[in-house]
């Protein structure tokens, strides 16, 4: 029997939808032949980690069973069963309800109600406002942040967010600096490459900036990783290379990048930057080991040490500030704020310098920084050292 055009329209309609990602739910009941105890049958997008599936719920009688699908067997086995066995169809997208009643005749009759509100997909209604999409993205691809067709995969949405958030917060940074002019960016200790991509891509690709970004980073197999990614997506002017940062030389850098950087990294990054005569800083710091560990013995502040994690932090509090003293005291600009809430990371803290011509206290700065070394016995500062 041939197809009633409102049930072709009906499932053109699921298929469009789940491929936009805005299907949520459909639900199949009143069976056309009884021949078993099915009741009905709900569906529904499921990210697994093979990839996007549609998992199909048998209600019988006395128990549920579950089979996941691929999109393709999905459309298949939902074509064959709407219409012959299930007369009656509710299937739920973001934005619509929709039901399609289907009499023994085969006559097809289909009602569209919008929902007041959208309803919640998968994830891609809060991708929309992204500046980095992850649709057709080869690098978030292949670096494990979302799937074949495109989603963010449900462990990596906290990672996807907090690369959204740096590419939108350096965005408003770079505004700063001269657009004419070619920017060479370098990202200390890269690593895997999340934010390095994100940023070359946005910069070069959306607002068109001429750039050409370095990663430097030690494991030469993240490096060879990251230079075969770079290549897939004809990023020309994104290269890693493996070396210490502090065998790393470049004729010139406006920009010296150093996310969470381990301990002294941070500090072999900063010194780089100012080194370079860098316009702009920027660095979330790691751990801080080094002033960590001369802490405390003597310290007047004894007493705000004495629990591991009031240590941690004035560590982190104690390293962190001489930094921005010391860049202050190079002619940088300092901002430190939290870049990212910590629910989603601990290690949220943003310094940024930005350099300027204004005229610092020099020696203001040296004895704010004695002080503080002073009264938390801490003997040496890295960042200070380096700069001699
Ligand atoms: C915690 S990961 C951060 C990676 C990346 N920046 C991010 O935020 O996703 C720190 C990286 O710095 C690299 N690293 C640490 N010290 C380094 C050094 N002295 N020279 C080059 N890379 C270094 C480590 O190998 C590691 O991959």
């Amino acid at each position: 029997m041939s197809k009633h055009p409102q049930l072709i329209e009906f499932i053109d309609l699921i298929k469009s939808s789940f491929e936009k990602g805005t299907l949520i739910k459909i639900s199949m009941s009143k069976v056309a032949n009884r021949t078993d105890d099915l009741k009905m049958i709900y569906v529904n997008p499921v990210e697994l980690k093979s990839g996007l599936k549609l998992s199909f719920k048998y209600r019988h009688a006395t128990k549920d069973e579950v089979k996941n699908f691929s999109k393709k067997e999905a459309l298949d086995l939902l074509e064959e069963l709407i219409g012959n066995s299930f007369l009656q169809i509710v299937a739920n997208t973001a934005e619509e309800e929709h039901q399609l009643l289907i009499n023994k005749k085969g006559k097809a009759k289909h009602i569209t109600k919008k929902h007041k509100i959208a309803l919640k997909t998968l994830n891609h209604d809060k991708e929309k406002n992204y500046l980095i999409k992850s649709e057709n993205n080869i690098y978030l691809k292949e670096l494990g942040i979302c799937d074949t067709n495109g989603r963010v995969k449900d462990k990596q949405q906290d990672k996807f967010r907090q690369i959204n958030r740096y590419v939108e917060l350096l965005s408003h940074w770079f505004e700063k600096i001269d657009p004419t002019k070619k920017l060479n960016i370098v990202d200390m200790g890269s690593g895997k490459g999340y934010l390095t991509f994100a940023l070359y891509d946005y910069l070069k690709n959306h607002l068109g900036i001429n750039v050409s970004i370095t990663g430097v980073e030690l494991r030469k197999n993240l490096v060879d990783l990251c230079t075969k990614i770079s290549s897939d997506c004809h990023f020309k002017d994104l290269k890693f290379i493996s070396k210490d940062i502090r065998d790393f030389t470049a004729e010139e850098i406006d920009v010296i990048i150093a996310l969470h950087a381990c301990d002294t990294a941070t500090d072999l990054a900063i010194y780089q930057g100012i080194k370079a005569e860098a316009k702009l800083i920027v660095c979330a710091p790691c751990c801080h080991k080094q002033v960590r560990k001369d802490m405390g013995k003597k310290s007047q502040f004894k007493a705000l040490t004495k629990h591991g994690i009031f240590e941690e932090r004035q560590a982190e509090m104690l390293t962190d500030t001489i930094r921005s003293l010391l860049m202050e005291r190079e002619g940088f600009n300092t901002k430190v704020f939290e870049f990212i809430s910590n629910e989603h990371t601990q290690k949220n803290v943003m310094m940024i310098g930005h350099h300027t011509n204004s005229k610092k206290d020099r020696e203001k700065i040296n004895n704010e920084v004695k002080q503080l070394k002073e009264a938390f016995n801490v003997q040496r500062h890295e960042l200070e050292d380096l700069l001699g």
